[in-house]
């Protein structure tokens, strides 16, 4: 990520000049938060809401030249409450001297960063990840994570994002647990336990962030940034309780949203932040502005000036100012003008100074910051092990015809623009995760095959020129003066390797696509080498769901192995050798074309579902089925699975009373297997209309060749329950469906009634 290294220079170099001044002997004294609060000036109050990025990197438009020296006096005179990307024990160390040296009441800075899939040990990307539908593998990551991002002077991460999405234009899809409420839900939960622990103030826990606060997946179009239109029973049902999970597991901070919803941009949404947050779910953290959220109120077009805008804010509920400049710059005038009061202020101070409290900074400011420990926790050999694991188990098997996989070849060709390039696998949002450091995909096959004749060739470019986080990614070349070889060494090859895909930042934020097919000459590629040779597995690394309708109809194996990481090459390779049978689920629906988005499971019935061949009169595309290419929960395996019917403990069930749901799952293939078996429901009818499905439960488990496993899952009126027609939360009385399978649209079918 490009750096604006001078602001972050002027700083260092500054600090250090004053670090040889009296240290201080003494953390801040060990006052309790109102005791603090009452000595502190309005200014003060002001400069805890203030965070600035004056690290090493910029996520987000870059101070404007000049600002640098009226940031360093800000911080110099306590005008700053909380960095971000500033980091390394070392730095972090200096500048938090400098700050509690030179500040009146010592108030330590809290160091935050963008630790979305790992911080140098690099994992999946959040969307792969969540493929493993092993809740415990994404908690045990997400400690890693905060372990190292701890050792490195950073105690707050900006994560887990809970934006449940449909729409994989929207490149920060790549980031999220994909497009179900209930499986984003236990996700982010999984994430936050990992990053908090049980103890903020251990130093090797960071406080998470609950992201983006609200909507912000629905960004119309797909477009990032975009207006978000959702109705109030929308954003309850499917947006909404991912966070609200999140509230109630105590979520150290949340993150406001860039977007709009329905005209009301979530930087400045009192319902949201007020009525929602702080009120009915009652939270006690702080709620921190995504880069500079505030400031863009005026190019919403809601507020005139900064003055407005941060009158908005803060009397709608936000807390920190990130990158905005916009609390620092108005509070004081509003309060003296009477247009904010100095109580909604201090609410917000309270919070950012409780936040200090529990990660321990209050006591001592420098816990975070030990180069030794630094040195000896990033990238060691558990960290990257765990990262191979999480890699395997996050790839989906997506088709496997002509006996192709496990691999039985000895003469493999490799081919493709990905299967040489050690960094797209690290993928976007990869922290500091070095450049080019990830196993490529040929290392992984020639590290697993010594035996096998390994040939090789790209066949075409990707992508040219500078390919990081802050720029545009160049287009592709038109250059097929590659595909030769390709052919030629595809010829000679008994099964051939396609590694295709998107590079690490054709997703993520800012890089919506309105075409999601394989980019550039990749599918002619493909379509080459298939007329000399039709032995192919494809192995796609992508941060979305793809188009690929020719794919999926000719390629006779294929295997969506996302951005997965330092260990990406040997991880696809335990999978197609079969050392590690696949076990991954889709997270998110594989769309025919770009023109049925959205499609995802969980649709409403409508008035007019596909009913009689021939009967045009119901909801569809005339030019294409109404089916996905790969449906939400979709995953082969080595083994095959067989269901049993539905027993259910009883057909009738009263308010308060649970109802066991068993299926008997076998294993009638010769390879142990794992099988995330799935449970959904359906209420028939309702106040408002409902989905004709909504996964409730899941359970993946090992089951050994031949062998059969019964299943249980309980359903009880939580899981029934809704915010109805007039907005209350509860169940309705009425018929029911349940399912159980092997994916949201290959199930077993039974039916209940709740009095
Ligand atoms: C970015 C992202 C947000 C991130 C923040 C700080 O614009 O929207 O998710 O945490 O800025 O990097």
């Amino acid at each position: 990520m490009k750096g604006n290294s001078v602001i972050y220079s002027l700083f260092i170099s500054t600090s250090l000049f004053l670090t040889n001044c009296e240290k201080a002997d003494e953390p801040v004294k060990n006052n309790k938060i109102e005791n603090l609060l009452s000595q502190m000036t309005l200014d003060e109050k002001i400069g805890q809401l203030n965070q600035y990025s004056i690290g090493a990197e910029l996520t987000g438009p870059g101070a404007k030249e000049g600002q640098n020296k009226i940031r360093y006096e800000q911080l110099k005179n306590g005008g700053v409450g909380s960095v971000l990307n500033l980091l390394g024990a070392k730095n972090a160390r200096e500048t938090q001297q400098f700050v509690v040296d030179s500040t009146r009441l010592g108030i330590p800075l809290i160091f935050s960063y963008d630790v979305i899939h790992g911080y140098k040990t690099i994992f999946p990307i959040p969307l792969g990840e969540s493929a493993s539908w092993d809740l415990e593998l994404m908690q045990n990551t997400a400690a890693v994570a905060a372990k190292e991002a701890a050792a490195s002077g950073v105690m707050w991460t900006f994560a887990p994002m809970l934006d449940i999405s449909r729409d994989p234009r929207w490149g920060r899809v790549m980031e999220g647990g994909g497009e179900d409420t209930y499986l984003g839900t236990e996700i982010g939960k999984a994430r936050i336990r990992g990053f908090q622990g049980n103890d903020l103030s251990d130093i090797t826990t960071i406080a998470a962030c609950a992201k983006h606060f609200a909507g912000y997946g629905f960004s119309e179009g797909g477009r990032d940034y975009n207006n978000v239109y959702v109705g109030k029973h929308q954003l309850l049902n499917t947006i909404l309780p991912a966070f609200k999970a999140a509230a109630q597991l105590e979520a150290a901070t949340f993150m406001n949203a860039f977007n709009d919803i329905d005209g009301v941009p979530s930087s400045a949404n009192e319902y949201l932040l007020r009525e929602l947050l702080k009120g009915e779910w009652n939270y006690e953290g702080p709620v921190v502005s995504d880069w500079n959220s505030f400031g863009e109120l005026i190019t919403h077009g809601i507020a005139n000036d900064k003055s407005e805008a941060a009158q908005l804010a803060i009397n709608a509920g936000s807390d920190i100012d990130m990158e905005g400049s916009v609390y620092i710059e108005s509070l004081k005038q509003l309060v003296e003008d009477n247009k904010v009061s100095e109580g909604k202020i201090d609410d917000a101070v309270r919070r950012v100074l409780k936040l200090k409290q529990d990660l321990g900074l209050l006591d001592d400011p420098f816990k975070y910051f030990d180069e030794e420990r630094e040195k000896n926790t990033l990238l060691n050999a558990d960290h990257l092990e765990l990262a191979r694991d999480a890699g395997r188990k996050s790839i989906v098997l997506l088709k496997n015809e002509g006996d192709l996989l496990p691999l039985k070849a000895k003469n493999i060709a490799v081919i493709g623009p990905l299967a040489k390039d050690k960094d797209s696998p690290i993928g976007n949002w990869r922290a500091q995760g070095e450049t080019g450091s990830a196993v490529s995909f040929y290392e992984g096959i020639e590290a697993a095959l010594p035996e096998a004749n390994i040939t090789y060739a790209e066949g075409c470019k990707l992508s040219i020129g500078p390919n990081n986080f802050f720029n545009e990614v160049e287009v592709e070349e038109e250059d097929r003066s590659g595909f030769q070889e390709a052919i030629n060494v595809a010829r000679n090859a008994d099964v051939v390797l396609m590694n295709l895909g998107e590079t690490a930042y054709f997703s993520g934020e800012a890089r919506s696509r309105s075409e999601i097919g394989l980019p550039g000459l990749q599918l002619e590629l493909l379509k080459e080498v298939y007329k000399v040779n039709k032995n192919i597995v494809l192995v796609l690394m992508n941060g979305r769901p793809l188009t690929i309708p020719w794919e999926a109809e000719n390629i006779p194996a294929i295997v969506e192995a996302w951005h997965l990481g330092s260990m990406a090459g040997h991880s696809i390779a335990d999978v197609l050798t079969g050392k590690y049978n696949p076990s991954g689920k889709l997270p998110m629906t594989f769309p025919r074309s770009v023109g049925q988005i959205p499609t995802y499971y969980n649709h409403k019935m409508t008035g007019r579902p596909s009913t009689d061949p021939g009967m045009v009169f119901y909801s569809h595309n005339m030019d294409i089925e109404n089916s996905p290419q790969y449906p939400f929960g979709f995953g082969l395996s080595y083994s095959t699975f067989e269901y049993s019917p539905i027993a259910l403990s009883k057909e009738v069930i009263n308010k308060g009373e649970k109802l066991t749901v068993s299926v008997t799952v076998k294993n009638t293939s010769d390879v142990d297997g794992e099988e995330v078996v799935q449970l959904y429901i359906r209420d028939v009818v309702g106040s408002i209309t409902r989905p004709v499905k909504e996964l409730k439960g899941f359970k993946k488990l090992m089951i050994k060749a031949g062998e059969s496993a019964q299943v249980d899952f309980e359903i009880g009126e939580e899981d029934l329950a809704f915010y109805r027609k007039d907005f209350t939360f509860g169940t309705e009385p009425g018929d029911f469906e349940v399912f159980v399978g092997t994916s949201s649209s290959d199930v077993q079918t039974a039916t209940f009634k709740l009095n």
